[in-house]
């Protein structure tokens, strides 16, 4: 324990002896929201537990899609020291509580109702053997694309429906002299592109197939080689400096001019906010083209680990405190996300919040929602880095993109 976290472990035990209340414990909490966007929405959190006198011990890890966080998570888990609370993604949740890890939320849940209010996409992900063992905070989507306003107007591009449009755009950014698309190569923000290209390619069938039945004949489809020529498309239009950059780096690329666009989840939105820029005025946000339909989402979660049998108090508090309706609408109005409960009022949510809600609704109700790929709620983690291996390497050159096709397919095939 460092020196820091003593003395804060002590001054909250104080606050609360004074306060004449239960001495509260601090919550040790493994996250990936590192960004500035990201730490001020962290920060609503950390807030409302101070206000009840829980103290936090902050354990941040590396990297969106949670891939540093979970290597970070089993060698603790290991060590048999479990942090208190860890934010984990769709099929992660699932594999910690199938192992019998995390902590069972029903009492809470019951009490709160939250069966009633939380959509079925996120129970599926926060559920084993009817127990909950996750409390969800939000929905993101990773299908968006993210625009510099003044840029499109002073090279006369109107927002992209249709993937020629966006090539068109491109092009015409490019021959400007303009960065066109602002990306970090990274093997998750390579497939997070992925997902929403994969859906303007072939489709939800070719989606859902491919990615949730993984079925090896869509796998090796035609359609995923256009995908694939669609993702050398994007690669060529990057600037030199892509490798390895952090996605909110690039997304500062896009805030500042020396960008147009930049596909990414909508945690890209933070960022934008962060910076004090506005929806409609500064940046532009839109559906990937050719998705207009389609929501690709992956929700944060916070799963509780058994710490001795029970829910201990401070998880008790953490989790009723992200379920709760003004945490909901606060935390997610900085995050980008929206609410993972279907029971708020989102007008108090920016105009791509309120797309954002609006298009999940609208996705759930037709049957075009679907778990991220890129984000772990399409399938298992080894099919799930199986298929980020293959299209980094694409990304990267190793493959031409009818290699890339027969690689994924192979490699799916292994991972299974
Ligand atoms: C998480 C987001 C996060 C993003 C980038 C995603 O996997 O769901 O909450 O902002 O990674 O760090």
């Amino acid at each position: 324990m460092t020196y820091f976290t003593k003395t804060l472990k002590a001054s909250v035990a104080f606050v609360a002896l004074s306060a004449g209340a239960a001495v509260a414990a601090d919550v040790e909490v493994l996250h990936w929201w590192t960004s500035g966007g990201e730490a001020a929405a962290l920060n609503v959190l950390k807030e409302d537990l101070a206000g009840q006198g829980i103290g936090w011990q902050d354990m941040p890890g590396a990297g969106g899609g949670g891939t540093e966080a979970m290597t970070v998570l089993r060698a603790r888990v290991a060590a048999g020291d479990a942090p208190t609370a860890v934010q984990a993604l769709g099929f992660d949740i699932l594999d910690w509580g199938n192992q019998g890890a995390l902590a069972n939320l029903n009492d809470l849940a019951a009490e709160e109702g939250w069966d009633d209010v939380v959509p079925a996409a996120l129970q599926q992900f926060a559920k084993v053997d009817g127990k909950w063992i996750s409390a969800p905070v939000n929905v993101h989507s990773t299908n968006w694309v993210w625009a510099n306003k003044a840029v499109l107007d002073a090279n006369g591009i109107a927002i992209p429906e249709t993937w020629d449009d966006f090539v068109a755009a491109v092009e015409k950014l490019d021959a400007a002299g303009v960065t066109p698309i602002a990306h970090g190569g990274q093997a998750w923000q390579d497939a997070t592109v992925f997902d929403a290209v994969v859906m303007s390619s072939g489709g939800p069938d070719l989606y859902r197939a491919a990615f949730i039945d993984l079925d090896a004949e869509a796998l090796g489809s035609d359609a995923m080689k256009e995908a694939f020529d669609r993702m050398a498309f994007i690669r060529s239009h990057v600037d030199e400096n892509f490798s390895g950059r952090d996605w909110n780096l690039a997304t500062a690329m896009v805030i500042n001019g020396e960008a147009g666009f930049q596909m990414m989840g909508d945690w890209a939105k933070g960022e934008f906010l962060n910076a004090g820029k506005a929806p409609g005025e500064d940046f532009l946000c839109f559906r990937f083209p050719g998705t207009q339909d389609q929501v690709t989402f992956n929700a944060d979660q916070f799963m509780m680990f058994d710490q001795g049998g029970t829910v201990s108090d401070e998880q008790a508090a953490l989790a009723s405190a992200i379920l709760s309706p003004s945490f909901q609408i606060a935390f997610n109005k900085v995050k980008g996300s929206v609410p993972a409960r279907t029971d708020l009022d989102g007008s108090e949510l920016d105009a791509c919040g309120q797309q954002g809600m609006k298009d999940l609704a609208a996705a759930a109700a037709s049957g075009n929602l679907f778990g991220s790929m890129a984000h772990g709620h399409a399938n298992p983690a080894a099919v799930k880095n199986a298929i980020y291996d293959v299209v980094t390497a694409h990304f990267n050159g190793e493959y031409d993109s009818e290699t890339a096709v027969e690689e994924l397919v192979s490699a799916v095939e292994l991972a299974l």
